[in-house]
């Protein structure tokens, strides 16, 4: 079969020939891969970067997507640890890790929205206990995670939801989508603390996908500017695409209540993300939850590499 194959970790997959899958265990299903999404989780896994590692090549990257298996169902899919991921005609699914979409799924929106949506749906839900009425920050708003997390903020009833982006562009197009409020990453670092202060002191959760410098930045004007010291202030950490340590300030954690978590894969066990899926695919199918997609040919893997930004998620398509 064909597949995007990784040979070195200092290049991008090429559009090759890999051996055919074959099921090994009781649970374990071949199936034709229809959708993949190249999230940023996808490219660490691709050039050895990702905490999940193991070193081994070649691989075929992508850790999710949506196939259809011998059964003839629709099923949208997380892979496990392994060489052999979701950017290949057929790959080699757990059923038990796999939900059956609901009819009139859209493969490539799914495989598309599903894994930036989780990182909201799961944080909010599972990992903190976020409840209707509190007020939420996201840092990264303009990404697709962050494009999501607002739409998702708002099905769980954030009555404020400030949208902190860099990207004017998408920035101003959040209101829409459920932002109560903008706030520009853009400019002199002391404008944008003002301007964070000025918005966002007084929130209950921070979503965080930046990280590094930005993020210690923000929480150091997050918290002098909180006028009520004693409010719990949870700071969700989920993503870190601006950089992967950050300088917390000492003072942050001993003058105000706040309590730092991430979540992701290991904080939030894979039971409790399978739990999750179905409400989220119904969402999805059903157009609530929305971002752009971009849909390209596996033998185009090469040039979906070189395609950078957020303004649509790029869909690997197999059977194209
Ligand atoms: N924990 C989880 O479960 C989970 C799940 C999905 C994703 N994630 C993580 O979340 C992060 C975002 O993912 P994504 O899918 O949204 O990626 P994406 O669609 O590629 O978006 C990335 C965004 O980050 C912005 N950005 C990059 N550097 C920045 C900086 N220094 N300051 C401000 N904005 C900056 C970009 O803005 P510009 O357009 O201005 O460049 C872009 O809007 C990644 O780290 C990803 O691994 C975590």
């Amino acid at each position: 079969m064909k597949a995007a194959v990784v040979s070195s970790f200092g290049a991008p997959p090429r559009y090759e020939d890999f051996p055919d899958p074959a099921p090994a265990g009781d649970n374990e299903l071949v199936v034709t891969v229809l959708a993949a999404g190249l999230h940023p989780r996808v490219r660490a896994q691709a050039d050895g970067s990702h905490y999940t590692s193991t070193g081994e090549l070649p691989l075929v990257p992508g850790i999710d997507g949506v196939g259809r298996g011998p059964d003839g169902l629709l099923r949208y899919f997380i892979l496990p640890g392994t060489t052999l991921g979701a950017m290949a005609e057929q790959t080699v699914i757990d059923t038990r890790r796999s939900i059956v979409l609901p009819s009139g799924s859209d493969p490539v929106a799914v495989a598309a929205a599903m894994n930036p949506a989780m990182s909201s749906w799961v944080a909010l839900r599972r990992r903190v206990p976020f409840r209707a009425g509190q007020s939420l920050l996201i840092l990264g708003a303009t990404g697709n995670a962050g494009q999501l997390a607002v739409q998702i903020a708002k099905l769980s009833g954030a009555p404020r939801i400030v949208a902190a982006g860099r990207n004017a562009e998408r920035l101003a197009r959040l209101p829409a989508a459920g932002a109560t409020d903008t706030v520009s990453l853009d400019g002199k670092p002391e404008v944008v603390a003002r301007r964070l202060s000025q918005a966002a002191s007084d929130v209950d959760a921070v979503l965080d996908y930046l990280w590094g410098e930005p993020s210690a930045a923000a929480m150091a004007a997050i918290v002098t500017g909180r006028a009520d010291r004693g409010k719990p202030l949870t700071w969700i950490q989920a993503g870190s695409i601006a950089g992967p340590t950050a300088q917390i300030l000492s003072a942050a954690l001993r003058g105000t209540r706040l309590t730092i978590v991430g979540s992701g894969q290991g904080s939030v066990s894979a039971r409790e993300y399978l739990a999750e899926l179905p409400a989220l695919a119904e969402e999805i199918a059903a157009g609530t939850l929305h971002i752009g997609a971009r849909a390209m040919p596996l033998a185009e893997v090469e040039k979906a590499w070189a395609a950078v930004g957020a303004t649509h998620r790029i869909v690997v398509t197999p059977q194209q």
